[in-house]
Protein backbone atom coordinates (compact mmCIF):
# COMPACT_ATOMS: atom_id res chain seq x y z
CA UNK A 1 0.00 0.00 0.00
CA UNK A 2 1.25 3.37 -0.76
CA UNK A 3 1.47 5.41 2.19
CA UNK A 4 0.19 3.64 4.92
CA UNK A 5 0.81 5.25 8.80
CA UNK A 6 -0.94 3.62 11.42
CA UNK A 7 -1.63 5.24 14.89
CA UNK A 8 2.44 3.34 16.13
CA UNK A 9 3.63 4.81 13.13
CA UNK A 10 2.13 8.52 13.76
CA UNK A 11 3.93 7.95 17.32
CA UNK A 12 7.22 6.52 15.97
CA UNK A 13 7.46 8.93 13.24
CA UNK A 14 6.71 11.87 15.77
CA UNK A 15 9.56 10.85 18.59
CA UNK A 16 11.85 10.61 15.51
CA UNK A 17 11.72 14.04 14.66
CA UNK A 18 10.35 16.12 18.25
CA UNK A 19 10.67 19.50 16.22
CA UNK A 20 7.90 18.61 14.17
CA UNK A 21 4.02 18.12 14.58
CA UNK A 22 2.60 14.54 13.19
CA UNK A 23 0.47 16.29 10.65
CA UNK A 24 3.28 18.09 9.66
CA UNK A 25 5.65 14.71 9.15
CA UNK A 26 2.63 13.28 7.28
CA UNK A 27 2.23 16.37 4.97
CA UNK A 28 6.09 16.01 3.88
CA UNK A 29 5.71 12.49 3.22
CA UNK A 30 2.52 12.69 1.16
CA UNK A 31 4.33 15.27 -1.09
CA UNK A 32 7.48 13.10 -1.25
CA UNK A 33 5.40 9.57 -1.67
CA UNK A 34 2.69 11.29 -3.73
CA UNK A 35 3.07 14.25 -5.81
CA UNK A 36 -0.76 14.67 -6.69
CA UNK A 37 -0.69 15.17 -2.62
CA UNK A 38 1.21 19.09 -3.56
CA UNK A 39 -2.18 19.94 -4.74
CA UNK A 40 -3.79 19.24 -2.15
CA UNK A 41 -2.24 21.90 -0.15
CA UNK A 42 -5.06 23.92 -1.43
CA UNK A 43 -8.80 23.82 0.92
CA UNK A 44 -11.70 22.22 -1.34
CA UNK A 45 -15.03 23.50 -1.15
CA UNK A 46 -17.71 20.98 -2.05
CA UNK A 47 -20.11 22.43 -3.76
CA UNK A 48 -23.63 22.62 -2.21
CA UNK A 49 -25.87 21.64 -4.78
CA UNK A 50 -22.72 19.80 -6.97
CA UNK A 51 -22.30 15.99 -6.87
CA UNK A 52 -19.01 15.76 -4.87
CA UNK A 53 -18.52 12.05 -6.49
CA UNK A 54 -18.27 13.75 -9.94
CA UNK A 55 -14.68 14.52 -9.95
CA UNK A 56 -13.63 12.56 -7.29
CA UNK A 57 -12.56 9.06 -6.60
CA UNK A 58 -14.13 7.80 -3.18
CA UNK A 59 -10.68 6.66 -1.31
CA UNK A 60 -9.65 2.81 -1.02
CA UNK A 61 -8.13 3.60 2.76
CA UNK A 62 -5.64 1.97 4.67
CA UNK A 63 -7.12 0.73 7.62
CA UNK A 64 -9.29 -1.62 5.32
CA UNK A 65 -6.10 -2.11 2.88
CA UNK A 66 -4.48 -3.36 6.41
CA UNK A 67 -7.33 -5.49 7.80
CA UNK A 68 -7.59 -7.39 4.15
CA UNK A 69 -3.49 -7.70 4.51
CA UNK A 70 -3.40 -9.38 8.04
CA UNK A 71 -6.05 -11.60 6.68
CA UNK A 72 -4.17 -12.70 3.51
CA UNK A 73 -1.04 -13.57 5.96
CA UNK A 74 -2.87 -16.74 6.65
CA UNK A 75 -3.86 -17.83 2.91
CA UNK A 76 -2.04 -19.39 0.62
CA UNK A 77 -3.97 -19.24 -2.34
CA UNK A 78 -2.40 -17.35 -4.92
CA UNK A 79 -5.60 -16.25 -6.17
CA UNK A 80 -7.34 -15.31 -3.27
CA UNK A 81 -4.68 -13.52 -2.64
CA UNK A 82 -4.34 -11.42 -5.72
CA UNK A 83 -7.98 -10.65 -6.33
CA UNK A 84 -7.81 -9.71 -1.90
CA UNK A 85 -5.39 -7.11 -3.59
CA UNK A 86 -7.28 -5.59 -5.85
CA UNK A 87 -10.38 -5.26 -3.25
CA UNK A 88 -7.93 -3.14 -0.95
CA UNK A 89 -7.64 -0.63 -4.03
CA UNK A 90 -11.63 -0.58 -4.57
CA UNK A 91 -12.60 2.72 -2.24
CA UNK A 92 -15.02 1.72 0.52
CA UNK A 93 -16.13 3.95 3.47
CA UNK A 94 -14.20 3.97 7.15
CA UNK A 95 -16.73 3.12 10.14
CA UNK A 96 -16.15 5.91 13.27
CA UNK A 97 -17.66 3.36 15.07
CA UNK A 98 -16.09 4.09 18.65
CA UNK A 99 -14.24 7.37 20.04
CA UNK A 100 -11.38 4.97 20.53
CA UNK A 101 -11.24 5.42 16.55
CA UNK A 102 -11.70 8.69 16.33
CA UNK A 103 -7.49 9.63 15.47
CA UNK A 104 -7.91 7.21 12.76
CA UNK A 105 -10.01 9.85 10.47
CA UNK A 106 -6.86 12.04 10.92
CA UNK A 107 -4.72 9.16 9.25
CA UNK A 108 -6.91 8.83 6.53
CA UNK A 109 -7.24 12.72 6.17
CA UNK A 110 -3.85 12.96 5.77
CA UNK A 111 -3.57 9.99 3.53
CA UNK A 112 -6.42 11.00 0.89
CA UNK A 113 -5.09 12.59 -2.00
CA UNK A 114 -6.84 15.75 -3.71
CA UNK A 115 -8.44 13.73 -6.53
CA UNK A 116 -10.08 11.62 -4.45
CA UNK A 117 -12.84 11.70 -1.48
CA UNK A 118 -12.78 10.20 2.00
CA UNK A 119 -15.51 8.33 3.32
CA UNK A 120 -16.52 8.31 6.86
CA UNK A 121 -18.91 6.84 8.54
CA UNK A 122 -20.72 8.66 11.67
CA UNK A 123 -21.62 6.05 13.65
CA UNK A 124 -21.52 5.89 17.88
CA UNK A 125 -24.90 7.83 18.91
CA UNK A 126 -25.94 6.94 22.50
CA UNK A 127 -28.29 3.96 22.39
CA UNK A 128 -27.32 2.66 19.14
CA UNK A 129 -29.36 0.13 17.56
CA UNK A 130 -32.16 0.15 18.94
CA UNK A 131 -34.21 -1.93 17.65
CA UNK A 132 -31.23 -5.13 17.32
CA UNK A 133 -28.67 -6.29 19.20
CA UNK A 134 -25.66 -6.85 16.83
CA UNK A 135 -24.11 -3.26 16.89
CA UNK A 136 -25.25 -2.14 20.09
CA UNK A 137 -22.45 0.89 20.84
CA UNK A 138 -20.57 1.99 23.83
CA UNK A 139 -22.71 4.82 24.64
CA UNK A 140 -25.66 4.59 26.88
CA UNK A 141 -28.92 6.41 26.05
CA UNK A 142 -28.43 9.96 28.11
CA UNK A 143 -24.39 10.01 27.22
CA UNK A 144 -25.57 12.45 24.63
CA UNK A 145 -23.24 14.96 25.94
CA UNK A 146 -20.09 12.53 25.83
CA UNK A 147 -21.50 12.08 22.42
CA UNK A 148 -21.31 15.47 21.61
CA UNK A 149 -17.63 16.31 23.26
CA UNK A 150 -16.05 13.07 22.87
CA UNK A 151 -16.92 11.48 19.87
CA UNK A 152 -18.55 14.31 16.90
CA UNK A 153 -16.47 17.33 18.53
CA UNK A 154 -12.97 15.34 17.86
CA UNK A 155 -14.13 14.46 14.55
CA UNK A 156 -14.60 18.10 13.54
CA UNK A 157 -11.48 19.22 14.49
CA UNK A 158 -10.01 16.52 12.73
CA UNK A 159 -11.86 17.30 9.32
CA UNK A 160 -11.02 21.34 9.97
CA UNK A 161 -7.30 20.51 10.45
CA UNK A 162 -7.24 19.26 6.91
CA UNK A 163 -9.41 21.69 4.58
CA UNK A 164 -7.32 20.46 2.12
CA UNK A 165 -9.46 17.01 1.80
CA UNK A 166 -12.68 16.36 0.98
CA UNK A 167 -14.50 14.20 3.16
CA UNK A 168 -18.55 12.35 2.68
CA UNK A 169 -19.78 11.45 5.95
CA UNK A 170 -23.04 9.23 6.09
CA UNK A 171 -24.33 10.08 9.40
CA UNK A 172 -25.61 7.29 12.32
CA UNK A 173 -26.97 4.87 9.74
CA UNK A 174 -29.82 2.82 10.75
CA UNK A 175 -31.09 5.75 13.67
CA UNK A 176 -33.88 7.73 12.15
CA UNK A 177 -35.43 4.75 9.96
CA UNK A 178 -35.59 3.06 13.83
CA UNK A 179 -37.60 6.03 14.87
CA UNK A 180 -40.23 5.82 11.81
CA UNK A 181 -40.95 2.53 12.22
CA UNK A 182 -39.66 1.26 15.72
CA UNK A 183 -40.61 3.53 18.20
CA UNK A 184 -42.96 1.37 19.91
CA UNK A 185 -39.98 -0.61 20.72
CA UNK A 186 -38.56 0.41 24.63
CA UNK A 187 -35.24 1.45 23.52
CA UNK A 188 -35.83 3.19 20.69
CA UNK A 189 -38.78 4.84 22.33
CA UNK A 190 -36.03 5.57 25.40
CA UNK A 191 -33.30 6.47 22.47
CA UNK A 192 -35.16 9.00 20.83
CA UNK A 193 -34.55 12.31 22.08
CA UNK A 194 -30.68 11.36 21.59
CA UNK A 195 -30.78 9.60 18.18
CA UNK A 196 -32.57 13.50 16.97
CA UNK A 197 -30.39 15.93 19.10
CA UNK A 198 -27.39 13.92 18.36
CA UNK A 199 -27.97 13.71 14.62
CA UNK A 200 -28.75 17.26 14.58
CA UNK A 201 -25.75 17.93 16.28
CA UNK A 202 -23.32 15.99 14.17
CA UNK A 203 -25.04 18.03 11.31
CA UNK A 204 -24.21 21.37 12.32
CA UNK A 205 -20.93 20.54 13.86
CA UNK A 206 -19.74 18.65 10.92
CA UNK A 207 -21.19 21.46 7.98
CA UNK A 208 -17.69 22.45 7.05
CA UNK A 209 -16.63 23.11 3.56
CA UNK A 210 -14.62 20.21 2.23
CA UNK A 211 -17.58 18.11 3.67
CA UNK A 212 -20.87 16.19 2.14
CA UNK A 213 -22.96 14.63 4.38
CA UNK A 214 -25.76 12.00 3.99
CA UNK A 215 -28.24 11.07 6.34
CA UNK A 216 -28.95 7.60 6.51
CA UNK A 217 -32.51 6.50 5.37
CA UNK A 218 -32.46 2.81 5.24
CA UNK A 219 -33.43 1.22 2.09
CA UNK A 220 -36.67 0.00 -0.17
CA UNK A 221 -37.33 -2.52 2.10
CA UNK A 222 -37.53 -0.10 5.25
CA UNK A 223 -39.13 3.41 4.49
CA UNK A 224 -40.24 2.46 1.38
CA UNK A 225 -43.38 1.03 2.35
CA UNK A 226 -46.38 3.11 1.35
CA UNK A 227 -47.24 4.07 4.73
CA UNK A 228 -43.23 4.63 5.56
CA UNK A 229 -42.85 7.05 2.61
CA UNK A 230 -44.00 10.65 4.07
CA UNK A 231 -43.09 9.79 7.57
CA UNK A 232 -39.58 8.87 6.69
CA UNK A 233 -39.25 12.25 4.76
CA UNK A 234 -40.57 14.12 7.40
CA UNK A 235 -38.56 12.25 10.00
CA UNK A 236 -35.01 13.35 8.38
CA UNK A 237 -35.61 16.60 7.30
CA UNK A 238 -37.41 17.67 10.55
CA UNK A 239 -33.91 17.07 11.78
CA UNK A 240 -32.03 18.23 8.83
CA UNK A 241 -33.94 21.89 10.33
CA UNK A 242 -33.28 21.31 13.75
CA UNK A 243 -29.83 21.32 12.81
CA UNK A 244 -30.09 24.95 11.14
CA UNK A 245 -30.49 23.48 7.70
CA UNK A 246 -26.54 23.16 7.31
CA UNK A 247 -25.10 23.61 3.64
CA UNK A 248 -23.20 20.47 3.32
CA UNK A 249 -26.14 18.26 3.26
CA UNK A 250 -26.64 16.81 0.40
CA UNK A 251 -29.05 14.05 0.33
CA UNK A 252 -29.28 10.60 2.23
CA UNK A 253 -27.52 7.46 1.49
CA UNK A 254 -29.69 3.84 1.20
CA UNK A 255 -28.90 0.36 1.16
CA UNK A 256 -26.11 0.68 4.00
CA UNK A 257 -24.71 -2.78 4.85
CA UNK A 258 -27.97 -3.77 2.95
CA UNK A 259 -28.95 -6.50 -0.16
CA UNK A 260 -31.17 -4.52 -1.85
CA UNK A 261 -30.49 -4.51 -5.66
CA UNK A 262 -30.37 -1.08 -7.29
CA UNK A 263 -32.29 -1.84 -10.44
CA UNK A 264 -34.43 -5.05 -10.60
CA UNK A 265 -37.42 -5.63 -12.16
CA UNK A 266 -40.08 -6.70 -11.30
CA UNK A 267 -38.23 -6.85 -8.17
CA UNK A 268 -37.09 -8.81 -5.34
CA UNK A 269 -39.79 -9.15 -2.74
CA UNK A 270 -42.65 -8.15 -5.70
CA UNK A 271 -44.57 -11.99 -5.54
CA UNK A 272 -44.84 -11.54 -1.24
CA UNK A 273 -48.67 -11.19 -0.21
CA UNK A 274 -48.20 -7.72 0.99
CA UNK A 275 -45.65 -6.81 -2.33
CA UNK A 276 -48.58 -4.27 -3.53
CA UNK A 277 -47.97 -2.15 -0.61
CA UNK A 278 -44.11 -1.05 -1.51
CA UNK A 279 -43.70 0.08 -4.56
CA UNK A 280 -39.66 0.37 -3.92
CA UNK A 281 -38.72 -3.19 -5.11
CA UNK A 282 -34.98 -1.76 -5.80
CA UNK A 283 -33.28 1.14 -4.61
CA UNK A 284 -33.49 2.88 -7.86
CA UNK A 285 -37.63 3.04 -7.40
CA UNK A 286 -36.37 3.74 -3.44
CA UNK A 287 -34.82 7.07 -3.97
CA UNK A 288 -37.25 8.12 -6.93
CA UNK A 289 -40.53 7.99 -4.64
CA UNK A 290 -38.84 9.60 -1.12
CA UNK A 291 -36.56 12.40 -2.37
CA UNK A 292 -39.14 14.37 -4.09
CA UNK A 293 -40.75 13.83 -0.95
CA UNK A 294 -37.89 15.22 0.76
CA UNK A 295 -37.21 18.23 -1.72
CA UNK A 296 -40.25 19.20 -1.48
CA UNK A 297 -39.79 19.31 2.65
CA UNK A 298 -37.31 21.64 2.04
CA UNK A 299 -33.75 19.33 1.94
CA UNK A 300 -31.37 19.05 -0.91
CA UNK A 301 -32.16 15.19 -2.22
CA UNK A 302 -29.41 13.34 -3.70
CA UNK A 303 -28.98 9.63 -3.02
CA UNK A 304 -25.58 7.56 -2.33
CA UNK A 305 -26.37 3.63 -2.65
CA UNK A 306 -24.50 1.05 -1.07
CA UNK A 307 -23.38 -1.53 -3.54
CA UNK A 308 -20.47 -3.10 -1.91
CA UNK A 309 -22.18 -6.76 -1.07
CA UNK A 310 -25.38 -6.28 -3.46
CA UNK A 311 -24.43 -9.13 -6.62
CA UNK A 312 -26.29 -11.72 -5.48
CA UNK A 313 -30.20 -11.24 -5.45
CA UNK A 314 -32.75 -14.35 -3.96
CA UNK A 315 -30.84 -14.92 -1.44
CA UNK A 316 -33.03 -14.24 1.66
CA UNK A 317 -36.04 -15.43 3.17
CA UNK A 318 -37.54 -12.09 4.04
CA UNK A 319 -37.03 -9.07 3.01
CA UNK A 320 -36.02 -7.83 6.75
CA UNK A 321 -33.30 -10.18 6.97
CA UNK A 322 -29.93 -7.83 7.23
CA UNK A 323 -27.71 -10.21 8.93
CA UNK A 324 -24.33 -11.89 7.26
CA UNK A 325 -26.27 -13.12 4.31
CA UNK A 326 -25.62 -16.12 2.79
CA UNK A 327 -24.13 -16.20 -0.87
CA UNK A 328 -23.51 -12.52 -1.07
CA UNK A 329 -21.17 -11.27 -3.56
CA UNK A 330 -19.53 -8.00 -3.84
CA UNK A 331 -21.30 -5.56 -6.19
CA UNK A 332 -20.44 -2.45 -8.47
CA UNK A 333 -17.37 -0.95 -7.70
CA UNK A 334 -17.78 3.01 -6.89
CA UNK A 335 -18.52 5.20 -9.55
CA UNK A 336 -20.81 8.48 -10.22
CA UNK A 337 -21.82 6.76 -13.62
CA UNK A 338 -25.24 5.66 -12.05
CA UNK A 339 -27.73 6.68 -15.05
CA UNK A 340 -30.37 8.69 -12.60
CA UNK A 341 -29.26 12.13 -11.66
CA UNK A 342 -30.50 11.80 -7.99
CA UNK A 343 -28.36 9.64 -7.73
CA UNK A 344 -24.48 11.18 -6.68
CA UNK A 345 -22.81 8.05 -6.51
CA UNK A 346 -22.82 4.26 -5.82
CA UNK A 347 -20.28 3.57 -3.16
CA UNK A 348 -19.11 0.51 -1.17
CA UNK A 349 -19.52 1.46 2.64
CA UNK A 350 -19.87 -1.97 4.43
CA UNK A 351 -16.19 -2.86 4.45
CA UNK A 352 -16.48 -6.69 2.80
CA UNK A 353 -15.33 -9.12 5.39
CA UNK A 354 -16.72 -7.93 8.32
CA UNK A 355 -19.48 -9.61 10.29
CA UNK A 356 -22.86 -7.86 10.63
CA UNK A 357 -22.85 -9.84 13.70
CA UNK A 358 -22.51 -12.53 15.63
CA UNK A 359 -23.70 -15.94 15.50
CA UNK A 360 -22.89 -17.17 18.40
CA UNK A 361 -26.39 -17.54 20.45
CA UNK A 362 -24.76 -17.32 23.69
CA UNK A 363 -23.01 -13.70 23.14
CA UNK A 364 -24.69 -10.56 24.62
CA UNK A 365 -24.94 -9.11 21.31
CA UNK A 366 -26.64 -12.05 19.88
CA UNK A 367 -29.18 -11.17 17.80
CA UNK A 368 -32.20 -13.63 16.18
CA UNK A 369 -31.38 -12.49 12.72
CA UNK A 370 -27.76 -13.53 13.14
CA UNK A 371 -29.10 -16.90 13.50
CA UNK A 372 -31.73 -17.64 10.75
CA UNK A 373 -31.50 -19.99 8.30
CA UNK A 374 -29.96 -17.34 5.52
CA UNK A 375 -27.30 -15.96 7.73
CA UNK A 376 -24.13 -17.72 7.15
CA UNK A 377 -22.40 -18.98 10.34
CA UNK A 378 -20.62 -19.54 11.92
CA UNK A 379 -19.88 -15.61 12.29
CA UNK A 380 -18.07 -13.21 14.53
CA UNK A 381 -19.12 -10.33 16.64
CA UNK A 382 -19.99 -7.18 14.08
CA UNK A 383 -17.15 -5.86 12.50
CA UNK A 384 -15.12 -8.34 13.22
CA UNK A 385 -13.19 -9.94 10.05
CA UNK A 386 -14.43 -13.27 8.93
CA UNK A 387 -12.71 -15.03 6.60
CA UNK A 388 -14.60 -17.25 5.08
CA UNK A 389 -17.19 -14.78 4.67
CA UNK A 390 -15.14 -12.27 2.37
CA UNK A 391 -13.56 -15.37 0.23
CA UNK A 392 -17.77 -15.83 -0.42
CA UNK A 393 -17.78 -12.45 -1.51
CA UNK A 394 -14.81 -12.25 -3.45
CA UNK A 395 -15.95 -15.55 -5.64
CA UNK A 396 -19.78 -13.94 -5.51
CA UNK A 397 -18.41 -11.02 -6.96
CA UNK A 398 -20.28 -9.16 -10.13
CA UNK A 399 -18.16 -7.59 -11.45
CA UNK A 400 -16.06 -10.16 -10.97
CA UNK A 401 -12.14 -10.09 -9.33
C1 LIG B 1 -20.73 -2.68 13.39
C2 LIG B 1 -19.56 -1.74 13.48
C3 LIG B 1 -18.68 -1.89 12.27
C4 LIG B 1 -19.50 -1.73 11.01
C5 LIG B 1 -18.70 -1.98 9.76
C6 LIG B 1 -21.47 -2.48 12.10
O1 LIG B 1 -22.45 -3.44 11.98
O2 LIG B 1 -21.57 -2.49 14.48
O3 LIG B 1 -18.82 -2.02 14.63
O4 LIG B 1 -17.66 -0.93 12.26
O5 LIG B 1 -20.59 -2.62 11.01
O6 LIG B 1 -18.30 -3.31 9.67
Amino acid sequence: MKYLLGLAGLAALASAAPAETPTRIIEEQMLERNPAAAASAAAVTIAPGSNPFATRTLHANSVYASEIAAAMANVTDATIKTQASAVAEVGSFLWLDTIARVPLATTLLAETPSTEILGLVIYDLPGRDCFAKASNGELATGQLATYQSDYIDPIAAAIKAAPQTAVALIIEPDSLPNLVTNINATACAAAASDYKAGVAYALKTLNLPNVAMYIDAGHGGWLGWDANLQPGADMITSVYKTAGSPSQVFGISTNVAGWNAWSELPGEFSTTSDAQYNKCQDEQRYIDAILPLILADGMPAHAIIDTGRNAVQGLRLAWGDWCNVNGAGFGVHPTSSTGNDLADAFVWVKPGGESDGTSDSTATRYDSFCGLADAYKPSPQAGTWNEPYFEMLLKNANPAF
